[in-house]
């Protein structure tokens, strides 16, 4: 089959999946009508520094914050969270309420991380008590870890959970909160502020953008540990995922490795949109209300159909790209 065929077969096709989500036509074609161009010149940073600016606005965190891309996926960036920021001899904690949970807690052992995981029944969200019970043990065990990760948004079953309380637990005994927020980063409030050491996200979820760059904020204090972990001989993380390195030529506006241009275009216009055009707080209760027009459409299915998340932490997360419905919702 030819090329030409095969766009006219698929002419029509959109994706309904959780991620990666449908990308609008018109955005894809004015992303690559620009050239291409080198990510070690001006072109990158005159992108970068509205990019960088648009999503702290989305992530609703101040300069103490690093935006940092890294070219690769969501994956990219939380896996560098491990190797950069636990040291060798250290304890990590992994909370799990589902199959990305367990993928985050999989990468500390593949990274030969001195690791513990904490599972909940898939669709429950994370019990505070029990995690606190959890940590006093751990510290009672002189287990206390130096950092715990969780899941934003688990999209294997639906359930979205309070990164702000979470944090908060985790970090009364000291720890740096992980979060991966891969399929809630772009439709929900972050809970960063203050809360988080590292959060890692993506491009081809609630960005709505194809996929090619983790996105990570990190707080100043977490690079600034991963500098004295790296300094002291107490980690040694691959080089194209040493966080110390991804920050440093974030502070330059620039990526450690060569980025996919085209997507760069694609982020500069998208983010530029939902700040500026869509508005941050709006997008965020369009998808709000999104979730629960599906919830009602899910009530009224019968025949046995339910919500498989507890209602109570049901994501907010909606399965359609929001940005092509056309309706607006007041
Ligand atoms: C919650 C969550 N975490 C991590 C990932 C993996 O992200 P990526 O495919 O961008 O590496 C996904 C992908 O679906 C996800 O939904």
């Amino acid at each position: 089959m030819g090329f030409k065929e095969l766009i006219a077969q698929v002419e029509e096709l959109k994706l309904f999946t959780p991620g990666p989500t449908y990308v609008r036509r018109d955005l894809m074609v004015e992303a690559a009508r620009m050239p291409n161009f080198s990510h070690r010149d001006v072109e990158i940073v005159k992108r970068f520094k509205p990019v960088y600016a648009n999503l702290r606005k989305m992530a609703e965190v101040d300069d103490s914050y690093h935006v940092i891309l890294i070219p690769g996926s969501g994956s990219s960036a939380m896996e560098t969270s491990i190797t950069s920021l636990i040291g060798d001899d250290e304890k990590v904690l992994s909370v799990s309420i589902g199959s990305f949970g367990d993928m985050y807690h999989g990468m500390t052992v593949a990274n030969k991380k001195n690791s513990e995981k904490l599972s909940f029944e898939p669709g429950q969200g994370i019990d505070l008590n029990v995690l606190e019970d959890k940590l006093k043990e751990m510290e009672r065990n002189g287990e206390k870890p130096s950092a715990v990760t969780f899941t934003h948004n688990e999209t294997s079953t639906g359930v979205e959970v309070d990164v702000a309380a979470v944090s908060g637990v985790i970090k009364r005994f000291g720890a740096l909160p992980l979060v991966d927020a891969v399929s809630a980063f772009g439709a929900t409030h972050t809970g960063i502020q203050g809360n988080v050491a590292m959060y890692s996200t993506a491009t081809q979820k609630c960005l709505a953008l194809d996929a090619g760059f983790g996105i990570a904020f990190v707080s100043d204090e977490a690079v600034e540990r991963a500098k004295y972990l790296v300094q002291n001989g107490k980690c040694s993380p691959p080089s194209i995922l040493n966080l110390v390195n991804h920050a440093k030529n974030a502070g330059s506006f620039m990526t450690g490795t060569t980025p996919n241009c085209t997507l760069i275009n694609a982020l500069y216009l998208q983010t530029d949109y939902i700040v500026n055009e869509e508005g941050v707080k709006e997008r965020y209760a369009r998808h709000r209300a999104l979730r629960d027009m599906t919830h009602d459409w899910i009530d009224g299915l019968g025949n046995g159909f339910q919500l498989f998340a507890d209602k109570e932490v049901a994501s907010k997360k909606d399965k359609v790209d929001p940005a092509q419905l056309s309706f607006s919702i007041a």
